[in-house]
């Protein structure tokens, strides 16, 4: 094991019998975890990064399977903020010691290029400090050019399964592998610090398409990687498939930060669903980010990608504080930073 990781540190090419026995194997899982930590505290030391995550809108025109908030899904309660709102979000978050702003939402025509550009000026004059992180999902490539312009710093679009085979078992037939390949392409082009990404423990997933996930990982070289657990939604399609598994998900952490050890990670809300010490173990296992929550709390529910969403009662400022102190505990210290990848 110790040399395979040597060898991973090293960019070296592993063999589909190599990465099978570091994703599947019966070796010391802690001591895989231990090796990531290093790494990490090698380039972030005890830092961790924290990113306000505002949800903007619950109005998706895509139909992924595994999401609550999928367009066939009537159940789906449905809002969208006001450019206000945001601002407010962003000023609370500010005071809270945010240095990044999340906007995620579904992929909601109202947003248009120009609401979505006017939103990115107005924070970006109002706190030049800071960063603006978009995840909006599919996008015409001007629409990126003409953001990033206005001042967007980073985008976050998962691949969600670098296998085009397992991608259309995800996504009804009109949504494109090669498209969501092409945006992040094109992202990266433009300069955006670039965040890819898939879920753990999503329907048909085997080693294989892991596999496929860190060899793209590995080529594409993104500035972020998103990795949680699949979590079902009652009112999907997939409502029925279990949750994917903690130890899988960490090991997947573990083995992005040693293949890429300057990418910011996030120890996500997913994780610390489906356990309650999840983030921590993320941060232990080699994440570095964390994202809690600033959108009002009177629409968090209303995002609910997945069942049992944690977070959606507390106000911003409780859900910092009750971070910080998670993330104190497991050893580490989040800092008032825009926590640019190194
Ligand atoms: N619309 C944008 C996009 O497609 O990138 C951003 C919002 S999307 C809801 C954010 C991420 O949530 C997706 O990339 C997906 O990986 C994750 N997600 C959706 N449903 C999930 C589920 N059931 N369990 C875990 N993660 C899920
Ligand atoms: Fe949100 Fe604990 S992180 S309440």
């Amino acid at each position: 094991m110790t040399e395979l990781i040597d060898r991973l540190q090293t960019g070296d090419t592993l063999s589909d019998g190599e990465w099978r026995f570091l994703i599947e194997g019966g070796y010391d899982r802690q001591q895989l975890f231990e090796k990531a930590d290093e790494v990490r505290r090698q380039y972030y030391g005890k830092d961790v990064y924290i990113r306000g995550l505002i949800e903007i809108s619950s109005f998706c025109n895509n139909d992924c399977y595994y999401c609550g908030i999928r367009k066939s899904n009537d159940k789906a309660e449905r809002y969208r903020l006001t450019e206000e709102e945001i601002l407010q979000c962003c000023g609370e978050g500010y005071r809270l010691g945010f240095r990044t702003f999340v906007l995620q939402g579904g992929e909601d025509a109202y947003y248009t290029t120009e609401r979505v550009k006017n939103v990115v000026s107005a924070i970006k004059s109002k706190y030049p400090d800071c960063a603006v992180t978009l995840s909006l999902g599919e996008r015409p490539r001007g629409d990126y050019e003409i953001w990033y312009q206005a001042g967007a710093d980073r985008y976050l679009l998962r691949h969600e399964t670098a296998s085009r085979v397992h991608y259309e078992k995800l996504h009804p037939p009109y949504q494109r592998f090669a498209e969501r390949m092409a945006c992040l392409q094109a992202l990266k082009e433009i300069g955006y610090q670039t965040g890819a990404g898939f879920m753990v423990g999503s329907p048909f997933q085997g080693t294989a398409e892991l596999i496929a996930d860190m060899r793209f990982l590995q080529a594409f070289l993104p500035q972020m990687v998103g990795i949680g657990p699949f979590i079902p939604h009652r009112d999907t399609p997939f409502a029925e498939y279990p949750a994917g598994s903690l130890e899988r998900t960490l090991t997947m952490v573990a083995l992005t930060r040693l293949m890429l050890p300057k990418a910011l990670i996030p120890a996500t809300t997913a994780l610390g669903t489906i356990h309650p010490q999840g983030r921590e173990l993320g941060l232990k296992a080699g994440a570095n980010v964390v994202m809690p929550n600033l959108s009002p709390v009177s629409v968090r529910g209303q995002y609910s990608l997945y069942d049992n969403k944690i977070c959606t009662g507390e106000e911003a400022a409780e859900c910092v504080e009750c971070l910080r102190r998670r993330v104190a505990a497991a050893g580490y210290e989040v800092v008032t930073d825009r926590g640019d990848a190194v």
